[in-house]
């Protein structure tokens, strides 16, 4: 059993291989965790849950689409959440690197969105580009007031954010950026990471690992993932994949 534990399945770039991904993950076999990034992507990752066993869903307003939030969000949200293959909160946080909704309202959502995930005792899964030091000083505010878990997928920091994160018991996305060539940074965050911390991810469709850039990503390319991270860690393929299993399994609560 091997788990992508970040990807966006119901992207339109997939239609065309949608039924080889959906195959694929019965005969690993795998399971993958598909990343609402708003209402309705939210809706159409849980539809994917409910007809595919090995599908779980994720539903939440991401940061490029903070603009779209309003009063009736987190009702909806909430209401969403209740289906049973919902795992987190996610893919919530902040983006200062596109910036494609006003910083204010990306901290308003996010903020919102982590107390939704506290009253559901859901797990929040977060992006964070560019917004390291606003995204810390949330982190402390809440976690003073809130009991939240959280999951900074496509970690791409130093490693004293790095220590930062992991003081607060954060687990850490790695994907398929550690393939690419001018990695080296992403590197030494690798060598550094326990891996106790580590959640193996696509980001499907996109961020496809070496050898096959170019190409749409999919679940099953999060296997040359572990395999990069068994290299630096200088562990075997079978190790990595164990334990980010357990990882997963653990932080998003699945069934065993
Ligand atoms: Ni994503």
């Amino acid at each position: 059993m091997i788990i992508d534990s970040h990807c966006h399945l119901y992207d339109n770039k997939l239609n065309e291989i949608k039924q080889e991904i959906l195959k694929s993950l019965t005969k690993t076999p795998q399971i993958a965790i598909c990343n609402g990034d708003n209402i309705e992507t939210s809706i159409q990752s849980i539809n994917l849950a409910n007809n595919n066993a090995n599908i779980f869903a994720t539903v939440g307003i991401h940061p490029h689409e903070a603009k779209t939030f309003d009063e009736s969000s987190i009702k909806k949200l909430e209401n969403l959440a209740k289906n049973k293959k919902v795992v987190a909160i996610g893919e919530i946080g902040l983006d200062y690197f596109y910036n494609f909704s006003p910083k204010e309202t990306q901290k308003n959502v996010l903020i919102q969105q982590i107390v939704l995930a506290n009253k559901l005792k859901l797990p929040c899964v977060f992006h964070i580009r560019e917004a390291t030091q606003d995204f810390l000083d949330i982190v402390k505010d809440l976690s003073q007031k809130y009991n939240f878990s959280g999951y900074v997928h496509s970690f791409s920091g130093s490693i004293e954010t790095l220590k930062i994160y992991l003081s607060y018991g954060f687990y850490i996305g790695i994907n398929g950026i550690i393939t690419f060539k001018n990695a080296n940074k992403m590197l030494d965050v690798v060598k550094f990471l326990p891996l106790n911390r580590i959640l193996i991810e696509t980001d499907a469709p996109y961020l496809t690992p070496v050898p096959y850039r170019g190409k749409l990503n999919r679940p099953e390319y999060v296997e040359l993932v572990a395999n990069k991270i068994a290299e630096l860690k200088g562990l075997s393929l079978q190790d990595v994949i164990s334990a980010t299993t357990q990882n997963a399994k653990t932080f998003f609560n699945l069934p065993e």
